[in-house]
């Protein structure tokens, strides 16, 4: 089961959906290898009402100057239909690696959808997929997957019936639900903010070097490994595999010292870490040792970074005061 659908709400309503980080196979996932893929329990809400013109959070020259709200009212608007004033708020760090554009965009998604009659959660994913790549014009499903899915997906790999798959035309992107194993982890943000279409576009160079056939078979080696390691609850392996993964980000040249400072600081109490999202600046995910989350999310203090103790965020995007969604991580 991929959760229940949005359920057709009038205006005004409220909404809101996970951030993501991506434990294995970020940049590989956009080439169609796999990943594995988390929403985590920090949430953006976004309040959606008619007004006279279009609005971000009061002001109409934010909403004009806004590539991911423009693109969704132009998709998924009705021509005609009154002009909405959009108010966003957010517990993720923006440009940060966490998913706050996927957030914005699944979660303004099924508002819009809700607003005009409803919608498949697998229509969902697919119109907060079109937004984001609308807006940032390269990358994945991933970020907007993990966010209408919650829990635990895997991209290009796992167990089972695909939830949904999506394509741009070259590339396809299967997606299942892989069993939450209920672990706590630890995500820093850098402070130092980066642009993942910069970043997408300098790897997916760096991937056209001869080399490149034979580093995109290592990620998904990676991710693969890294799926079943999770779906059986094996942590040394999630471990060891987390490192593995930050080699091949550090060779493809997505590294950064603020995220390699990060890193070690926390070596003594976590049994892996790696960054997360596009890199290049952006954050780190890792896996504390168990009652060593707050010991390590000080010592990220420490080090210049914001600590973020995360859980799986079983529910993806959905209403807020709307039945819940049933998108249950076990499903
Ligand atoms: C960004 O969070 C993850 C990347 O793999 C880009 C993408 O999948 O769209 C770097």
């Amino acid at each position: 089961m991929s959760g229940a659908g949005i359920p057709a709400q009038s205006l005004p309503l409220a909404a809101r959906a996970p951030g993501k980080c991506i434990l294995f196979g970020e940049h590989a996932i956009v080439h169609g290898r796999p990943a594995l893929l988390l929403a985590i329990d920090l949430f953006t809400q976004v309040g959606l009402r008619e007004a006279a013109s279009l609005r971000l959070n009061g002001s109409a020259e934010e909403a004009a100057a806004h590539p991911y709200l423009r693109t969704a009212v132009a998709r998924l608007r009705a021509p005609g239909a009154p002009p909405l004033e959009v108010t966003v708020s957010s517990r993720l760090p923006k440009a940060a690696g966490l998913g706050s554009s996927a957030a914005f965009s699944s979660a303004l998604a099924a508002g819009l959808l809700a607003s005009g009659g409803g919608a498949s959660r697998d229509r969902l994913a697919l119109e907060a997929f079109a937004i984001e790549r609308g807006a940032q014009g390269v990358g994945s499903p991933g970020d907007t997957t993990a966010s209408v899915a919650g829990g635990y997906v895997a991209v290009n790999g796992g167990d089972g019936r695909p939830l949904w798959e999506l394509s741009d035309g070259d590339r396809r992107w299967a997606v299942r639900r892989v069993r939450d194993p209920g672990w706590v982890w630890l995500l820093a943000y850098s402070r130092v903010p980066r642009d993942t279409a910069t970043t997408v576009r300098a790897v997916t160079e760096r991937l056209a070097r001869p080399d490149g056939p034979e580093l995109l078979a290592r990620f998904g080696d990676v991710a693969t490994r890294g799926i079943a390691a999770v779906a059986r609850e094996d942590r040394a392996e999630v471990a060891a595999l987390l490192g593995e993964n930050q080699v091949l980000l550090r060779e493809v040249g997505v590294s950064h010292p603020r995220l390699e400072a990060l890193i070690e600081a926390i070596a003594p109490v976590v049994e892996g870490a790696k960054l997360t999202g596009a890199g290049a600046g952006g954050s780190i995910v890792a896996l504390p040792r168990p009652g060593s989350e707050v010991d390590a999310a000080r010592r990220i203090a420490r080090a210049g970074g914001i600590a973020y103790v995360v859980r799986a965020a079983p529910v993806g995007a959905a209403l807020i005061g709307a039945a819940p969604t049933a998108a249950g991580a076990g499903d």
